[in-house]
This record gives C-alpha cells, sequence and structure tokens, in this order.
C-alpha cells in the first residue's frame, strides 16, 4: 500500500517569460504572402506574434530563467535539474539545456532537452515533477523555449502566420501540501501522425543537403485540415478524461490553460468541457503559436495580472506534432 502520509507534490513555486521585441502583425503578412487580417483572425485568432532577430532558442530560454531568478528567491546555483521543451534546439548537440546551464551559471545543475513539439511543456512539467515527487531533487527548472521563426517558411501562407518566438519557465519544488501542485496528468503519443506535421530535412531521415535545402525541407510542413480536425478531437477528449478522472465538474475549474495552436480549437475543448470564455486562459492573439511556450507564457502572464490565486483548480491541455497530447490537473499553490 503506498503510504501516502509522505507523499510529496511538485508545486510551481516561481515563473518565468521572455518574448522578443519584434512584432509581427497580420498586416506584415499582407505585405509578403497572399493573406489578410480578416482571415487570419477569423481562422486563427492570430493578431500579432513576436520574432527573435539576432540569437537562439537558448537565449529565449535563458530570457524566460533569468526573468524567473529576478521574481523569486532562487539562485542560479540552487537549481539540481533544467528541462528544457523544444523542437527548435540551438543545434542537434550540445543540448540546448547545456547552454541555458551555462548562460544563467547554474553550477550544480544537471539537464535535458525535451522534444515532445506542442505537447513538450506538458511532457517536461509531469518529467520534472516526478524528479521532485521521487525526493530525488528540490529545485527543477522547467522551460518551453522555441525560436519557431528559425524553421518557417515565409513564403508559405499556410504555415507562415500562425507561429512565433517566445519562452517561459516555471520552478518546480516540493510541497507536503497534496491539495497543490500537479495532480495528475494523462499524456498520448501516436506516431501514426507522423506524416501530418513535420520537419523532413536536417535529421538522419534527411541529412541537410543541396537538395534537402532545395526541396524546402528545413521548414514545418503542416496539412492544417487534419491536424485541425484530430487536434479539436484529441485536446477535448483529454481534458475531459482528466477531469473525470479527477472529479471534476466544469464549476470547479477556475481555468483551462490551453496550448495555443488556433482559437478554434480551443473554444471547441472549452465547449466540450462545458466552461465558459472568461474561464480559458488566451493569448494567441499576441504571440500565436510558440510551441512549447505557450501554456507556461499563458500561467506568467495571467499571474502577474492577479487572476490567478492559491488552490486554483486548472486544466493544462495540449496537442501538437507526432501526434503528441495530453492534459494535466494542476492545483496553482503561489499567493
Ligand atoms: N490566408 C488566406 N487564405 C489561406 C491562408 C492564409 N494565411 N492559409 C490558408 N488559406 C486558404 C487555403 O489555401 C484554403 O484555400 P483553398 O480552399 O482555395 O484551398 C483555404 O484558406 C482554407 O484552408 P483550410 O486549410 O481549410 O483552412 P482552415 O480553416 O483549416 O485553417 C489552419 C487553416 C492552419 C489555421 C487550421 O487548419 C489549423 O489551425 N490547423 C491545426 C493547427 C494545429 O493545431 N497544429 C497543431 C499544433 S502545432
Amino acid at each position: 500500500m503506498p503510504n501516502n502520509e509522505n507523499k510529496i507534490n511538485a508545486a510551481i513555486t516561481a515563473v518565468g517569460m521572455y518574448v522578443p521585441d519584434k512584432v509581427l502583425d497580420n498586416k506584415y503578412f499582407e505585405s509578403i504572402v497572399d493573406t489578410n487580417h480578416e482571415w487570419i483572425v477569423s481562422r486563427t485568432g492570430i493578431r500579432e506574434r513576436r520574432k527573435l532577430e539576432n540569437g537562439a532558442t537558448s537565449d529565449l530560454a535563458t530570457g524566460a530563467i533569468i526573468d524567473l531568478i529576478k521574481n523569486s528567491n532562487l539562485t542560479p546555483e540552487e537549481i539540481d535539474v533544467i528541462i528544457v521543451a523544444t523542437v527548435t534546439p540551438d543545434m542537434f548537440f550540445p543540448p540546448t539545456a547545456c547552454i541555458v546551464q551555462n548562460n544563467i551559471g547554474a553550477s550544480n545543475s544537471w539537464g535535458f532537452d525535451l522534444s515532445a513539439a506542442c505537447s513538450g511543456f506538458l511532457f517536461a512539467l509531469r518529467t520534472g515533477a516526478s524528479f521532485i515527487e521521487s525526493g530525488a531533487y528540490k529545485k527543477v527548472v522547467v522551460v518551453g523555449a522555441d525560436k519557431m521563426s528559425s524553421i518557417v517558411d515565409y513564403t508559405d501562407r499556410n504555415t507562415c502566420i500562425l507561429f512565433g518566438d517566445a519562452a517561459s519557465a516555471v520552478l518546480l519544488e516540493p510541497t507536503t501540501d497534496t491539495s497543490i501542485g500537479l495532480k495528475d496528468s494523462i499524456l498520448n503519443i501516436d506516431g501514426s501522425g507522423k506524416d501530418s506535421l513535420y520537419m523532413l530535412g536536417g535529421g538522419s531521415l534527411n541529412p541537410a543537403s543541396h537538395e534537402t535545402v532545395d526541396n524546402k525541407m528545413h521548414y514545418i510542413y503542416q496539412d492544417g485540415k487534419a491536424v485541425f480536425k484530430v487536434a479539436v478531437k484529441g485536446m477535448a477528449d483529454v481534458s475531459v478524461e482528466v477531469m473525470k478522472k479527477n472529479n471534476l465538474t466544469s464549476e470547479d475549474i477556475a481555468y483551462l490553460v490551453p496550448h495555443q495552436a488556433n482559437l478554434r480549437i480551443i473554444d471547441a475543448t472549452a465547449k466540450r468541457m462545458g466552461i465558459t470564455s472568461d474561464k480559458v486562459m488566451i493569448n494567441i492573439d499576441k504571440y500565436g503559436n510558440t510551441t512549447a511556450a505557450t501554456i507556461p507564457l499563458c500561467l506568467t502572464e495571467y499571474y502577474r495580472a492577479g487572476k490567478l490565486k492559491k488552490g486554483d483548480n486548472l486544466i493544462l491541455a495540449a496537442f501538437g506534432a507526432g501526434f503528441t497530447w495530453g492534459a494535466s490537473h494542476l492545483v496553482w499553490s503561489m499567493d
């Protein structure tokens, strides 16, 4: 029998974010591809996104962790583990986590990158929480960071309007108050979705060559319609499943914190959960789809705006390439 008396939960005890200054609004896209502001807003909910002009994903992640440190009592030397969720690592190797570790002076930490596309933060949160729950580590930083502009084809109107650059980080620490922190996660992968959303070139399947570049294989490819269909069902199903599993009704939930890929997918998920739009965290209008960064970016912005309080029941939900998807029940732990 598990001994619940000694149970430790992983709680978020600090947050941080970094978004580059450069804004790309929908008017800008009207000037480079055949699109218009009305189409983009009505089909996606996106008005603006950010672009990092100089630097890499590690710079975004470093900025987010520095912001987290500035707004907490954490010192870099105290960090035990750094997990960087990303699909746009600075390089194949070394891991982006190593570059971030060196940038922030986290001299006593280890860490690694985690690749799970738009579900990256949810998967990394579950992973980081397990390190805390096991008692092995006391301070785990989970950062979702993506420089999507590095893999976007700015001549492809189907994808270029969707993505932006950002990073956001959370600190996980142990608590013996098991009413707060990460309570449950349902996470899934299904590789039969691998042909709907991918970047074909540059990996061991198609090493970079003149041919891969000529064929634009170093860019994102997405079958938008196909992904939309499974994302709507997948994100809604798993969100309802995690609610039921944890005996939560829509009244119990303070916020749905959805991955920000498309406002219509988010609305459909909220509807299935019986949640009104005032209980849905949204910032897709300002940042677009920042892949691993969207969920912590929402948490950071809503917390800093005073909209989150200790004890709030949150459902975090994501769907992404792979396919990867899942939902978590998190009880907010900061005043
Ligand atoms: N501006 C104007 N028209 C555009 C356009 C743009 N930026 N992008 C596509 N279109 C056109 C298409 O070419 C198509 O034209 P056609 O009918 O002449 O072929 C038409 O709009 C409709 O395309 P469709 O793909 O049906 O649009 P949609 O309503 O499905 O919206 C997405 C496209 C990409 C916004 C939507 O499919 C989506 O969000 N998909 C899922 C994204 C996601 O969740 N990804 C997973 C996580 S990353």
